[in-house]
């Protein structure tokens, strides 16, 4: 007999509690064992909670401290779902970061719980995305036509079918985006069209908005067609976006334009690294150094959440590694090797080259650095191209 789902509800206010468990009563219960608790802190007990828990959190006006209480939660693989106040984008963005399994506004849950409930328990049953192997990573470029875009895209398709990860590949390039191209895709929907429709969406009716390129891996991307001016992105619409595609992808992959500016600054909050696309040149590396003080002094990331990857690579330039390597002072610096003749191939077929051209030496630097991201124990499809002399 499959073993039961564990519902534990909690809550302060009995009356709520009360309107959740009864509309609990209408899904399939038989594989769920409810439990309620009031206390929204360490009186919860933990031992009650495990792989196999779904843990509602109605959050107070507290919602920030009860969040706390989480992180202890964070070494456990229970999927964990807030009903709390949407618009609170410190909650949101606090949310994120643990890890939650999904959001419901308060205003709505009686529309959205069951939904969320359901899709959760299929989750849970069928095994899929655990926290441990989500990774959010943000690229950016240190100088235009670094290779960011090439760079993201091939990293995602990597991480999608060799390592078999869910991705979603974000491009917020929204005026000049190129990802499309790498793929030969141009969405259906408008990315204004998606953010403005999120509040009806939930992690499932998204996908509608998004592109399929394969099995598992997805687009995010701006139209040819749409102009979005600077400053029509809202912030709180593009943390919900992350927080919806958390849910359903183990890694999200964003291709951000270089500008600091609310959006990118939260996002680059939100990475678990952000890989800084540098070219072998004085301007690029004073580029490189300017934007690493921005981001540690400024912005307050710490050092070693940012990667340096070294485009275009060539060992006998007299800009050298180890200048990149006291800016961030740790050894995350990857190297990709320059190749006209396979990238520009790709690009003109819109096949990413780690497809078109798996066995040349720059798909094998790509792979290093997808490895090295993604956190995951990468497996080769061919041992012998694995070398870790590309992580210095
Ligand atoms: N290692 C490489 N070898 C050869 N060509 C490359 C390499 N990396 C990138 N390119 C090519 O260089 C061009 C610029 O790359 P890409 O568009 O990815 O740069 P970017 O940093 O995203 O630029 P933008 O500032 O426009 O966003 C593209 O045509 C890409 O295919
Ligand atoms: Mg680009």
């Amino acid at each position: 007999m499959p073993e039961k789902i564990k519902l534990v509800i909690v809550g302060v206010e009995q009356a709520v509690l009360d309107k959740q468990l009864a509309l609990f009563s209408d899904l399939d219960a038989s594989h769920c064992k409810v439990i309620c608790s009031k206390a929204i802190d360490e009186k919860l007990d933990l031992r009650l909670l495990d792989s196999k828990t779904i843990l509602v959190i109605n959050l107070t006006q507290n919602g920030l401290k009860e969040l706390i209480f989480l992180e202890t939660l964070t070494t456990k693989k229970v999927a964990i779902i807030l009903v709390g106040d949407q618009s609170d984008t410190d909650l949101l963005s606090q949310a994120l970061r643990l890890g939650v399994k999904d959001f419901i506004d308060s205003k709505a849950y009686q529309d959205k719980f069951v939904s969320v409930i359901e899709a959760t328990k299929k989750h849970i049953m069928s095994g899929e995305i655990s926290r441990e192997n989500k990774r959010l990573n943000v690229f950016v470029n240190a100088k235009g036509g670094s290779g960011t875009s090439f760079i993201a895209s091939n990293v995602a398709y990597l991480l999608a079918n060799e390592a078999k990860l869910k991705v979603a590949l974000l491009d917020l390039n929204l005026q000049f985006g190129s990802i499309g191209l790498n793929f030969d895709k141009n969405p259906q929907y408008s990315f204004m069209e998606l953010l403005r429709s999120l509040n009806e969406l939930d992690a499932y009716s998204i996908e509608a908005y998004i592109t399929k390129y394969d099995q598992n891996l997805r687009l995010v991307l701006p139209l040819l067609s749409e102009v979005i001016l600077p400053g029509e992105v809202d912030v709180k619409q593009m943390l919900k976006l992350l927080e919806l595609l958390k849910v359903n992808y183990h890694q999200i992959v964003i291709d951000i334009p270089r500008l600091i500016d609310p959006v990118s600054n939260m996002v680059m909050q939100q990475a678990d690294y952000i890989v800084l696309v540098v070219q072998q040149s004085l301007v690029q590396f004073r580029n490189a150094k300017r934007w690493v003080q921005i981001m540690h002094k400024d912005l307050e990331i710490p050092l070693d959440k940012i990667v340096l990857v070294i485009n275009r690579y060539d060992s006998e330039n007299s800009m050298r590694i180890s200048d990149l390597k006291e800016m961030v002072n740790h050894n995350g610096i990857y190297t990709i090797v320059s190749d006209s003749e396979f990238v520009d191939k790709s690009t003109d077929i819109g096949i990413p080259l780690c497809l078109s051209y798996p066995g040349t030496k720059i798909s094998k630097d790509l792979r290093l650095l997808a490895a090295g991201l993604s956190g995951v124990d990468f497996k080769e499809k061919n041992n012998n191209l694995f070398n870790l002399f590309g992580f210095f």
